[in-house]
């Protein structure tokens, strides 16, 4: 396989995230032909001129039109807000170039479903940019639960919780306009989401709170103005097979600052991990004799695979980008054809739907299956 050409388009957050992938996957995985940083697309020239630069890509523009239309291009990595992805990922797939794109797909759920279509009609790889199932650790888990380590699962409780909302004297912003969303449940729960599907299967049925912590929020330049979405949420839902499990996501936690946390019980024991401590996770198992059983705290090891790409020695730890390098690996196995641990836009737009079933049903006040 020639290698793969990559464009890359916004370089904030998650552009660097993506480029830092993109520079280290041959050199962590070995196993692959080093992508080529073929184009860079930025808001503005100068801008982009200077991450190209840092970043190591041959060509930049302010025109990511110009980058798609590039015929070097294979491979488009989508990190600009979310308003743009389904612009831009539908004009990259129409070019005929792989998409890489950051979660949420879209916050119009009809835009989500012209981007699946279009990735369906183009036989391309369409993927979304949800990292947290790439952790090792959370392969592990998967792998646990597979084999019966926790006996049969019946309760789940999934969290997700930061603080930037937390000071009810943050200025209003975009985040708490309802044209960006409905708050906690897109801002933050499709990763637990993302987590659940990848260790139940998609979210059956649900039903919601939502609260709003502080009516409204002080605005730059004097006055207030009325918050218009949730800051946190409380999720009944349904999975797979009868599992009962309840979210809650919250943007106003104080002193909580990237907690995605799992508690898994089962009828032969029971799994927690947080994402704050992404390193570890505790297993307790009903074995043994009464008098030593309790949570064992395992440490990331060379036997998480593929903890051993990075680092020999156990208990060292990965950090967040090395997850996206993780999740860079997958996506150039889907496109060898080969089988991948990756979100398509097929199961993203899964994970939307049920974001949106959880706004309607906080609306009307009652459970909403998810046909
Ligand atoms: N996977 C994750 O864990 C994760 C974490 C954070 C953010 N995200 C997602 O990543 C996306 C970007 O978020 P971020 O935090 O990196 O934002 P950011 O503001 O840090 O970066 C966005 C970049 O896009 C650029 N941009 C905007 N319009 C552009 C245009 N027309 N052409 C080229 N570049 C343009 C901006 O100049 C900026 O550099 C969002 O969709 C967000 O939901 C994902």
């Amino acid at each position: 396989m020639k290698p793969l050409g990559i464009g890359l388009i916004g370089t904030g957050y998650m552009g660097k995230c993506h480029a830092l992938a993109w520079n280290a996957v041959k050199t962590v995985f070995g196993d692959v032909e080093r992508p080529r940083l073929v184009h860079l697309a930025e808001a503005n020239a100068e801008l982009a001129g200077a991450r190209a630069a840092e970043f190591g890509f041959e060509k930049a523009t302010a025109d990511w039109r110009t980058l798609i239309a590039d015929p070097d291009v294979d491979v488009v990595s989508v990190t600009t807000p979310n308003q743009f992805h389904a612009e831009m990922a539908i004009a990259a797939l129409e070019a005929g170039k792989h998409v890489w794109c950051e979660k949420p797909m879209a916050p119009d759920y009809a835009d989500a479903e012209r981007m699946l279509a279009v990735a369906r009609r183009s036989g391309k790889v369409a993927v979304l940019g949800y990292n947290y199932i790439q952790n090792p650790i959370m392969r592990h888990i998967k792998t646990l639960i597979g084999e019966g380590a926790i006996g049969s699962v019946n309760h789940i409780r999934a969290e997700m919780d930061e603080d930037f909302m937390a000071d009810p004297d943050v200025l209003f912003y975009w985040k708490s306009e309802i044209s960006a969303g409905y708050g906690a449940l897109d801002d933050f729960a499709v990763h637990p989401l993302s987590l659940l599907w990848y260790l139940f299967g998609h979210v059956e049925a649900v039903t919601t709170d939502m609260v709003k912590p502080y009516a409204d929020r002080p605005v730059k330049g004097g006055g207030r103005r009325a918050v218009e979405n949730h800051d946190a949420a409380n999720v009944l839902m349904r999975l797979g097979g009868g599992v009962s499990a309840v979210l809650m996501a919250n943007r106003a936690a104080w002193g909580r600052k990237g907690r995605i946390a799992l508690q898994i019980y089962g009828s032969k024991g029971s799994i927690l991990y947080d994402q704050e401590r992404m390193n570890e996770f505790e297993l307790y198992q009903f074995e043994g004799r009464g008098s030593e059983r309790g949570f064992r705290k395992i440490l990331a090891a060379p036997a998480h695979q593929p903890y051993d790409r990075f680092i020999p020695a156990p208990g060292h730890g990965l950090g967040f980008n090395d997850l996206k390098i993780i999740e860079c690996r997958e996506l150039i196995r889907a496109i060898c054809g080969e089988p991948a641990s990756i979100v398509t836009f097929e199961d993203g737009l899964r994970i939307e739907k049920s974001v949106h079933a959880m706004a309607q049903s906080f609306h009307e006040r009652r459970w909403i299956e998810i046909g």
